[in-house]
């Protein structure tokens, strides 16, 4: 049994001394590079070729999200359009070619001119079949059969089959307004993807202490935040979990230097540091210059793990300061998270490994103590050669913990992709061990989210013009103050109250900071650049925001009770682009499954982008008010911009009403 530590990371830790490690002595080299953040680093390692695998287009005939499929709990609701048409295609491939049960109805939306949806089935069939006495003369044949077995139902309109045996189906019009309109009496909670999991752990954002969260941590930060929202959205638990690196050897130095400069920290610490990120600046280059401090400092940490109570006090002084900076990021950009920092994880350390040490995964090689795994030229280190722990020693830790203690079944780790590598050999570990199951895509599961770069105007990581990181207050300050120019110059100030003024500005300057981000795909570099981000044209948050307010003011100006045209009128999707709009509202429910479960945010951007560009024809060409179709069209309206508001929700975008 482990014991498990009193208090929350946020406190000091004191692990019972035997389940320490022994004090290494001489004192140890200071680990990797400590002076890099651990997590999230645009500093770490570039990412390795072969580790990227840019995101298929969508494919017609192996959907993406086939790989990761998430499954329906409850019976009675049925889950997406894309699910629904699939349930009715297994129905039919049961009756076609009872045989082959094991095969799995391949659907995917598409857009021409002879369906919604394309069920491709017959062609992967027919080599299985041919030969064994089928009554089918090729895969036109099959899909025929797959056409005329669907069961009855009042979602297809009609269905023909084309070329090698596609099935296009197109879906009825009524039953997409209907779906629409219960919908937006039930609310946006009809359409949120259906997971067979009850929590999640996602790790995300994990500055190092002592240092600012730089622009580095703006991928991690805001991907993971969606990705939790998403959950969060699917009806699954998430403990949104911040690793913050708390427990390198960097604290040895950065005590030292406190001890030195500060003589009086206990009591003034708060105001002597003042400006941690100088603070840590001045005490890199003290321990850079001055062997004598840097041997001091090397055995300050010694002191510190083992729990000498000054140290200790130092520690967490230095801890809550770096704490109540990174709130107040996380307060801007409306992201909830709890640390659980290295330190939380380290007391379990020993138990683990003994766990995995008692299982035989644990061998003796050149002194260190590491884990051989299938597939990996390098082991993973577990216990260096000195006695002390690493990365790999409190990740093993920690999925222990989430998996056993915390009973999460999908834990996301959402890293830069140069940091891979490592967490895949965590999970190989932990399915050696038995604590994940060998299968990809069963429960509990662990993935590793990684992101590119973010770039500046020269290609290279973004920096300042003097070359230092990009802190992220400055950055979301620049957004701010340019999109707050941005509305002056519109005569906002003249119209809005300066509180409207103010919201606006960050809703919108803070939103096209993260749209930038999260409508690429993440594995990609994206490059920087306000003007572009900013631009009220284009795919930008500006645009979308600025889209839905427009909505938000057509349903004003009409003067009526959206309440109670809810329940009185009912939509009708005669015109082209009514029924474009129609469908594309009720694909939302598979777009965000498929965001979700494939944790690809940019899915989502995506289909939010689309669904503006399906608005804009709609509106242009679909007048709404004092027209027979009025009713319905603002109903469509109200639709869209319910959808909007829920995207932009998912992508921790606060919407504007009006502009
Ligand atoms: C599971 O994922 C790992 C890492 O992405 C990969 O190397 C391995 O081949 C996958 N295994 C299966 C059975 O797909
Ligand atoms: C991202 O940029 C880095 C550094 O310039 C480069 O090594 C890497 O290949 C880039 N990744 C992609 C996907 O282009
Ligand atoms: C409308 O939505 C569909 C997806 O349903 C998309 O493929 C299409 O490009 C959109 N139309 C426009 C005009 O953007
Ligand atoms: C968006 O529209 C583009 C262009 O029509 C289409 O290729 C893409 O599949 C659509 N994506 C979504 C998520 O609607």
């Amino acid at each position: 049994m482990i014991a498990a530590p009193v208090g929350r990371a946020l406190v000091l830790l004191l692990p019972p001394a035997s389940t320490f490690p022994p004090p290494p002595s001489p004192p140890p080299p200071l680990l990797f590079s400590p002076f890099n953040r651990r997590r999230s680093s645009a500093s770490s390692l570039l990412p390795s070729s072969g580790i990227l695998r840019a995101n298929s287009k969508r494919s017609v005939l192996a959907p993406r999200s086939r790989t990761i499929s998430a499954m329906a709990n409850d019976e009675e609701t049925l889950g997406s359009l894309k699910k629904q048409l699939a349930k009715l295609f297994e129905a039919s491939l049961r009756v076609t070619v009872p045989t082959e049960t094991d095969v799995e109805p391949l659907v995917a939306a598409c857009t021409g001119n002879f369906g919604d949806y394309q069920c491709n089935n017959a062609m992967s069939l027919w080599p299985r079949i041919k030969g064994k006495g089928t009554e089918f003369r090729g895969p036109p044949a099959v899909g025929q059969a797959l056409m005329k077995n669907i069961p009855q139902s009042e979602m297809i309109e009609k269905c023909s089959v084309a070329g090698p045996g596609f099935v296009n189906v197109v879906i009825s019009k009524n039953w997409i307004a209907k779906s629409i309109q219960k919908m937006l009496t039930h609310g946006i909670g009809e359409w949120a993807p259906r997971l067979s999991i009850q929590r999640a752990v996602v790790d995300f954002s994990s500055p190092n202490i002592a240092k600012e969260m730089h622009v580095g941590h703006l991928r991690s930060t805001i991907i993971g935040d969606t990705l939790a929202r998403m959950l969060e959205f699917s009806n699954v638990e998430v403990l949104r979990r911040n690793h913050v690196g708390d427990w390198g050897t960097q604290f040895g130095m950065l005590i030292e230097f406190l001890f030195e400069k500060f003589p009086n920290w206990e009591h003034a610490s708060e105001t002597a540091i003042g400006d941690l990120q100088a603070f840590y600046k001045a005490s890199k280059q003290r321990f850079d210059e001055d062997p004598v401090f840097k041997e001091r400092a090397q055995k300050a940490v010694v002191k510190l793990q083992g729990g000498e109570p000054k140290y200790r006090k130092a520690w967490t002084q230095i801890c809550d300061i770096s704490r109540s900076e990174f709130a107040k990021v996380y307060q801007r950009l409306g992201v909830t998270i709890e640390e659980k920092g290295e330190s939380f994880y380290n007391p379990y350390i020993p138990g683990v490994l003994e766990k995995l040490s008692n299982l035989g995964l644990i061998e003796e090689s050149q002194g260190a103590r590491v884990i051989f795994l299938e597939g990996f030229n390098i082991p993973l280190i577990v216990v260096k050669s000195d006695g002390g722990y690493n990365y790999a020693s409190t990740d093993l830790a920690a999925i222990w913990y989430r998996l056993n203690e915390e009973k999460a079944e999908w834990i996301i780790y959402v890293t830069d992709v140069g940091q891979s590598q490592h967490f895949e050999m965590v999970f190989k570990a932990a399915k050696r061990a038995g604590w994940l199951p060998a299968d990809n895509n069963s429960y509990p599961r662990a993935n590793h989210v990684g992101f590119g770069l973010v770039l500046g105007e020269d290609g290279k990581r973004f920096r300042t013009r003097n070359t230092e990181v990009v802190r992220l207050v400055d950055l979301l300050d620049e957004a701010k103050t340019r999109s707050k120019a941005a509305l002056i110059e519109r005569g906002k100030d003249k119209e809005w109250t300066e509180d409207e003024l103010e919201q606006t500005a960050e809703a919108v300057g803070y939103g096209a900071v993260k749209y930038a981000d999260l409508k690429n795909n993440r594995l990609t570099n994206y490059t920087f650049n306000f003007d572009q981000m900013l631009n009220d044209k284009g795919n930008t948050a500006v645009y979308l925001l600025y889209a839905h307010a427009r909505i938000c003011s057509i349903i004003r100006k009409s003067g009526k009770d959206m309440e109670e045209l809810k329940k009185t009128a009912e939509i009708s999707l005669d015109h082209p682009d009514e029924r474009v709009l129609g469908l594309h509202l009720l694909q939302f429910a598979e777009n965000v499954e498929e965001a979700c479960t494939n944790l690809l945010p940019n899915v989502l951007c995506e289909y939010l982008y689309n669904l503006s560009e399906n608005f804009t024809k709609f509106y242009s060409n679909c007048p709404v008010i004092g027209k027979p179709e009025e009713a319905s069209r603002l109903l469509l309206c109200e639709a869209t911009a319910v959808v909007m508001r829920q995207c932009f929700h998912l992508l921790g975008i606060v919407p504007v009403y009006k502009i």
